[in-house]
């Protein structure tokens, strides 16, 4: 009997001991995260429209990204180096940090006709095309369904550009084929919409 209980007490430590791994910690993450600040901003909201929004965004899904960034299975000159000396607790202090922090809502300046267009095809996909609504997986307000759909609103539109056309040209493709069939049926039209769109949505 008593080494049950021991063995219960002791599955319970372990089970506990992963869950506050798994959390990260955040005052440890904003010290590890100097060097990223200089491009994704001090609470992850960056100014240059070409470095992704971080503040806000699910801790899970930063932590996929980063470890497929050291994996290879995401490419990208810069990223792929920032990435290749963090470990798994790293990213989980990092991410933790970033996912604290109030995304900051953005203003988007295109005309009211492209608007549309990408609210539409946001909202309600685009049946002739077989694009699915970015909705259903990025939630109506673009919060994301953590930790698996990311965050969208508020991002840079000329960052949602970029990975909309890396996916649709295969240069991105750690998204088991979800994104990269979507964004393979739009037009180059349709994702500048739906990019302008995001970045005014909050
Ligand atoms: C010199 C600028 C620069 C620095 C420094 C930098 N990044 Fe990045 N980061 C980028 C760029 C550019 C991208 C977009 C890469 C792409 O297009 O795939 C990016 C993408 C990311 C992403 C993916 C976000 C998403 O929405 O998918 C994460 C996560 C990230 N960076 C975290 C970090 C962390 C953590 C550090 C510090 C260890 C860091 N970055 C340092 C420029 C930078
Ligand atoms: C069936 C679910 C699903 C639908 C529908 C969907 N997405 Fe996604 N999207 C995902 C997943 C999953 C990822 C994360 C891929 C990964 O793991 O890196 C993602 C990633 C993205 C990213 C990259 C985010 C970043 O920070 O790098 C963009 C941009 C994006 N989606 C835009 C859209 C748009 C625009 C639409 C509608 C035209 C859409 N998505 C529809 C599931 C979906």
């Amino acid at each position: 009997m008593h080494k049950r209980v021991a063995l219960f007490l002791g599955l319970f430590v372990v089970g506990s001991l992963t869950l506050a791994h798994a959390a990260g910690n955040a005052a440890a993450g904003k010290v590890k995260s100097v060097a990223c600040q200089a491009c994704h901003g001090t609470d992850g909201n960056s100014v240059n429209p070409a470095y992704p929004k971080l503040a806000g965004q699910s801790a899970g899904y930063l932590v996929k990204e980063l470890t497929d960034f050291k994996d290879g299975k995401r490419t990208n000159p810069i990223m792929s180096g920032m990435a290749a000396s963090l470990s798994t607790q790293d990213m989980e202090d990092i991410a933790s940090y970033f996912s604290s922090q109030t995304p900051a809502a953005a203003a988007t300046k295109a005309d009211p006709d492209t608007i549309k267009l990408g609210a539409r095809l946001y909202r309600g996909g685009n049946r002739k095309f077989g694009i699915s609504a970015c909705m259903s997986c990025h939630g109506p307000a673009g919060d994301g369904i953590p930790p698996r759909f990311p965050r969208l609103a508020g991002q840079h539109a000329t960052y949602v550009e970029t990975q909309l056309l890396a996916f649709k040209n295969g240069q991105r493709k750690n998204d088991d084929h979800i994104m990269q069939s979507i964004a393979f049926r739009m037009s180059l039209a349709q994702i500048d919409a739906v990019a302008q769109y995001i970045q005014g949505l909050h």
